[in-house]
C-alpha cells in the first residue's frame, strides 16, 4: 500500500514539479495511518535522479522492539519499491521530540558525519542539502511559496533575513534583484552552509550582501543604526531558543513573539513589510501585539505549498508598515505560471 501510494504521488508530483521548476517536494505525510512517516524527494539539479528522505515517527507506544524492526524493514522495502530506487538513495531518520526546550536533542544538532550532499533546484536557485548529518536537510520545503514570493518582490529592495538557517530566503532575494541583504543566524555551521549556497548560485558575501553571526534577539534588541532600514524582513524563528536576551533566559515564540515584532518594527523602512512565520503548533496570534503603524493579515492559506497534505505545517503573517485595507487584494501574489 505504501509503495503504491508513493508511486502514484511520484508520477503526479514529478510533472507538477517540472512545471514549477523545482526538484524537491513532499511525497507523503502520514497518508496511511499504519505508516506514520514523512517522505520527501530531493531530485538533483539536472532532474535525472534523486534521493528520498523518510522521517519515521513512533507507531504505537506498545510496539515491541521485534515488531518495530519488522515494521521498519517492511516500510523501507515498500519505499524502495514504490520509488524504484536502490537502498543507497534512501535516507531514514527518526523523529521524536522536535524542538528542545529542556535539554532534549535539538533539532539542529549534528546526528551523523557521513556528509552525503546533493544539489537541488528551486525556482532557478540552487541549494546544497545534506542527506545524512542533521535531522533536517538544509532546506525547509514548507516555505517554498514564501521564498518564491520573496524572489518576485525583491527587485531593488533591502532585505533582512532573521534566524536565517542556510540562507535560502536570502539566496532567493538576491536572485530576485535585492540590492542589499543581511542574513543573521547564531550558528556558524549554517552560515557557512549559506555561503556555499551563495557560491552555488554565483553570488558572494560582500558589503551589499552581509552575513552576521549573532543572536538575533540580542542584535534586534540593540536597535538599528540610524540609516539601517529594510523593505522586506523575513522572520521564521525556532519555537524555542536558548537566548539570554529574553526574560526567562530562553525564547519561546508562543510567549515572546510580541516583543520580537516590536523590535523588528524598528528596522522596517516606510511602506516596508515583514513576513513572520512559525511552526509552533500551539501558537495563538493576538492582533493587539502588532506594532503601532502596521497592518497585519494571515497568509498561511497561500504560504503552505500544494504538495503539503498537512495544511497546518506552519502559519505565516504579513505585516505592512502604513498598511491600508485596500492593499489586501494584491499583498501576496504568488505567480505559479512559470
Ligand atoms: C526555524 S529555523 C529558521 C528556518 C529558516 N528561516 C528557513 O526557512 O530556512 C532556525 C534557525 O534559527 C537559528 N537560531 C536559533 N536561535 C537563534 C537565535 N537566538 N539567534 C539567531 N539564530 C538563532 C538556528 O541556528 C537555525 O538556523
Amino acid at each position: 500500500m505504501l509503495g503504491e501510494r508513493l508511486d502514484n504521488r511520484m508520477r503526479h508530483l514529478s510533472k507538477w514539479a517540472r512545471k514549477q521548476s523545482i526538484t524537491c517536494f513532499r511525497l507523503y505525510e502520514r497518508d496511511i495511518p499504519d505508516f506514520p512517516m514523512i517522505v520527501d524527494w530531493y531530485g538533483d539539479s539536472s532532474g535525472t535522479s534523486g534521493d528520498a528522505v523518510a522521517w519515521f515517527f513512533n507507531r504505537t507506544k506498545d510496539d515491541t522492539p521485534e515488531r518495530e524492526r519488522e515494521y521498519r524493514k517492511h516500510a523501507e522495502a515498500e519505499i524502495l519499491a514504490g520509488l524504484a530506487i536502490p537502498p543507497s538513495r534512501l535516507f531514514i531518520k527518526h523523529r521524536g521530540r522536535q524542538r528542545s526546550e529542556d535539554g532534549g536533542r535539538d533539532q539542529y544538532e549534528r546526528i551523523d558525519s557521513r556528509g552525503v550532499v546533493q544539489v537541488v533546484q528551486e525556482h532557478g536557485m540552487k541549494f546544497e542539502i545534506n542527506l545524512t548529518d542533521y535531522l533536517d536537510v538544509g532546506l525547509f520545503l514548507d516555505h517554498r511559496p514564501t521564498r518564491l514570493a520573496m524572489q518576485q518582490r525583491a527587485q531593488g529592495k533591502r532585505v533582512l533575513n532573521l534566524f536565517a538557517y542556510t540562507g535560502a530566503f536570502s539566496v532567493h532575494a538576491i536572485g530576485g534583484g535585492a540590492t542589499h541583504t543581511k542574513t543573521v543566524d547564531m550558528s556558524k555551521t549554517y552560515l557557512e552552509w549559506y555561503a556555499r549556497n551563495l557560491a552555488l548560485n554565483g553570488f558572494a558575501q560582500s558589503d551589499a550582501h552581509e552575513i552576521v553571526h549573532a543572536d538575533c534577539l540580542q542584535w534586534l534588541e540593540a536597535g538599528p543604526p540610524a540609516d539601517e532600514r529594510y523593505d522586506i524582513v523575513i522572520c521564521d524563528p525556532p519555537t524555542f531558543s536558548n537566548s539570554k536576551r529574553m526574560r526567562a533566559d530562553s525564547f519561546s515564540v508562543d510567549r515572546d513573539y510580541g516583543e520580537l515584532l516590536q523590535w523588528i518594527s524598528r528596522f522596517v523602512a516606510p511602506a516596508g513589510e515583514v513576513f513572520f512565520s512559525t511552526n509552533s503548533r500551539g501558537f495563538e496570534f493576538d492582533p493587539t501585539q502588532v506594532p503601532t503603524g502596521f497592518g497585519c493579515h494571515e497568509i498561511s492559506h497561500r504560504s503552505v505549498p500544494e504538495d503539503f497534505r498537512n495544511r497546518k505545517i506552519h502559519r505565516c503573517w504579513r505585516l505592512a508598515e502604513g498598511w491600508k485595507p485596500r492593499e489586501r487584494k494584491t499583498s501576496f501574489e504568488i505567480d505559479r505560471s512559470e
